[in-house]
């Protein structure tokens, strides 16, 4: 089936891209206001940009025209912490999505405990196998109350229980559990199920191919 993506309502649009692109991984993001009000909330439009420099993107909406807590909240204070979801921090992740109003700190609503970062005001979440402390550097607006904030990963904690060999930066990414949001309907996914292809120097594919072409012509002889 064709789509006319640009010919779509928003609702359907959203719904089918949103299914069409999975899994994705799930910033959730830990913030703070100018008057040091903590915030927590999921973004699953996000994604790596750059290792060098090392630059993460949110795709973040308005709500009711004006922007959601997070989104001001990067702006106005410059940092956030970007802690990757485990499997079993997947409720308290949920119940942070609840569009609370700007007074309800969402991580006591879960029940969550914090622990300081080192370079950025706000905390990252306890428990969190990942947590990336950012300095916020712009904002690209796509006008239709929806931008893109873009920050630079300042420090990375990471469980011990799941790093290889520090100085090659070198993880068990599997063990770290991490779910991915697949489509609407609280639809997501475990990473629990990795797997190895190795790339292929471009020599080598070519003495393969050739290889593969001498013996299909000795087999027709
Ligand atoms: C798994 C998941 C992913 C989400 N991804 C996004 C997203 O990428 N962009 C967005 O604007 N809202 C997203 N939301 C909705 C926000 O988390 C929700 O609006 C939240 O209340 C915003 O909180 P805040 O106002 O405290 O920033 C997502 C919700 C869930 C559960």
């Amino acid at each position: 089936m064709l789509f006319d993506v640009a010919a779509m309502a928003p609702k359907p649009r959203y719904n089918l891209l949103a299914s069409l692109i999975v899994p994705r991984p799930i910033a959730w993001v830990t913030s703070s206001d100018a008057r040091g009000r903590l915030n927590a909330a999921p973004f699953s439009l996000f994604n790596l940009m750059s290792g060098t420099p090392p630059v993460v993107v949110l795709g973040i909406g308005n709500r009711d025209g004006r922007p959601k807590d997070s989104a001001r909240n990067i702006v106005e204070t410059g940092d956030f912490v970007i802690n990757m979801v485990s499997a079993d921090l997947l409720e308290a992740m949920n119940v942070t999505a609840i569009e609370f109003s700007e007074d309800i700190d969402e991580l006591a609503e879960a029940g969550l405990t914090t622990v300081p970062s080192l370079a950025v005001g706000p905390p990252r979440i306890a428990g969190s196998p990942v947590a990336l402390e950012c300095a916020y550097t712009r904002t690209v607006e796509l006008g239709q109350n929806r931008a893109l904030f873009i920050g630079e990963i300042l420090y990375a904690h990471v469980d011990d229980d799941v790093v290889l060999n520090p100085d090659r930066g070198h993880i068990d990414a599997g063990r770290m559990n991490l779910v991915g949001r697949m489509h609407g309907g609280g639809w997501y996914t475990t990473t629990t199920a990795p797997f190895q292809v190795a790339r292929i120097e471009a020599g080598d594919w070519r003495r393969a191919q050739s290889s593969s072409v001498d013996q299909n012509s000795e087999s027709l002889r």
